[in-house]
């Protein structure tokens, strides 16, 4: 049943540093009409990820997929350029390709016939002679979204034709996506074969939230830390003031993107071994961390091997980086429903054997039967269900961890869920991203 926007004109985030409040009104995961203005004053003027280079290797390589609503075919043209088109045909708008991926070297519309080559030109027009003499099939070729850009092999489309180049936007987000792939000798990572596609019924906001909230792991995941307990793996007791066995850090990075960033204690399948992973893996695992270390010196490869991470770029793209690295982008069905996709991201050159633990690593904790997805989701569903039924008499979401502590914020501290609000706030009252 539709929400009233009761709050549709008055605060839908409270910010006040002088009495060191933050709450964020539960209408903003419930109301449909909230969902239409996001759409436009959010998912219309940032940028989104559409998908990785190395998922489209080869010239007519394909895959189709939804950004923000619209229905895209990622590919890769003639010329070898990763492209990004709208899926909808030039003639009266029917989907033109209609498999999930694949390659191909024209995409022919079922309905009436026409047909693009990798280019997206309009190379194919049954009965062509039909129209008139000024028919121009170059006018007519897939449209593309006003910009695409791509950062290090993650490609990003914006609807906003006036948008901020996407280098400028990732902020301080690449330095956390550059550490990433300073796990790859060469560089280069991929998406490895296989996704994970599955819904929540939950606002997409509250997976945002829960990607980088560390707060929940003692409770939400004590399955998983007893089991790597048992399992042998060390955890020292937590520090004075933390809750965790590891000391991890919450950062804003700028135009809504935040991290914690947590020093390593649960394995790492490019350098940190542990006894879950086998003995068998141990001599790979020692290889990798001797290459680091000769690659990128001892400070930058301790960096690399004995921190991990939870990247958000704002507003709906997730990089964990940790005992495996997942890709993870979700958009709203509805207010009270979002469709996830996740893969997972290895180096290029990694051996078998690193790609087997790192597989197995993905689907220990992130895999739809892992220890991790399935009790988040319930977590999630919990939260809408309890939102949707009590927001009018409960109508605000409290989010004040670490804000009275000067200095070093907590990855249990709730900083950068705050940074994640405050950019979505400044968007819904009309901001644009950017200083
Ligand atoms: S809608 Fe595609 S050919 Fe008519």
């Amino acid at each position: 049943m539709p929400v009233r926007s009761e709050q549709a004109h008055s605060a839908l985030v409270i910010d006040d540093a002088a009495t060191q409040d933050f709450r964020v009104h539960r209408s903003v995961l419930v109301d449909p009409a909230i969902l239409e203005r996001e759409r436009r004053a959010v998912f219309d003027v940032c940028w989104l990820y559409a998908g990785h280079e190395s998922e489209i290797p080869q010239p007519g390589d394909f895959r189709t997929r939804s950004v923000a609503g619209r229905p895209i075919l990622f590919s890769r043209d003639s010329q070898g350029r990763a492209r990004v088109f709208l899926n909808t045909c030039r003639h009266r708008g029917a989907t033109v390709c209609r498999e999930s991926q694949g390659n191909a070297r024209l995409y022919f519309c079922f309905y009436h016939g026409w047909s693009y080559n990798r280019d997206g030109e309009l190379v194919g027009v049954p009965g062509a002679d039909a129209y008139p003499a000024g028919f121009d099939k170059k006018a007519h070729g897939l449209a593309e979204p006003p910009r695409t850009e791509s950062y290090r092999g993650f490609v990003f489309v914006n609807f906003d034709a006036s948008a901020m180049p996407l280098d400028e936007y990732l902020a301080g987000a690449k330095e956390y996506i550059d550490l990433v792939l300073d796990q790859s000798p060469s560089g280069e990572m991929e998406i490895i074969r296989g996704t994970q596609d599955y819904d929540i019924k939950a606002n997409w906001k509250l997976l945002v939230e829960n990607s980088f909230d560390d707060y929940h792991l003692l409770t939400t995941h004590k399955t998983w830390l007893d089991y790597l307990r048992k399992s042998g793996v060390e955890m020292k007791p937590p520090e004075q003031g933390h809750l965790l066995p590891t000391h991890g850090v919450g950062k804003a990075l700028g135009n809504g993107h935040a991290v914690i960033d947590n020093v390593n204690f649960r394995g790492r399948p490019v350098a940190r071994w542990i006894p879950i992973y086998g003995e068998q893996a141990k001599p790979e695992i020692e290889r990798l961390r001797a290459e680091l270390v000769a690659r990128l010196g001892e400070a930058r490869a301790a960096r690399v091997a004995d921190t991990n991470r939870n990247l958000v770029i704002f507003p709906n793209l997730v990089i964990n980086d940790g005992s495996s690295v997942t890709v993870r982008t979700f958009h709203p069905v509805s207010a009270d429903l979002m469709r996830v996709r996740a893969w997972a991201l290895g180096p290029r050159d990694e051996t078998p054997a690193a790609r087997a633990v790192r597989l197995d690593s993905f689907l220990t904790f992130y895999g739809p039967g892992g220890f991790a997805t399935p009790d988040d989701v319930e977590a999630l569903e919990a939260v809408q269900a309890g939102i949707s039924a009590t927001w009018r008499e409960v109508p605000w979401s409290v989010m004040t961890r670490g804000i009275a502590k000067p200095g070093e914020q907590l990855n249990t501290d709730e900083l950068h869920l705050r940074a994640f609000w405050k950019q979505w706030d400044r968007l819904m009252n009309g901001a644009r991203p950017g200083p």
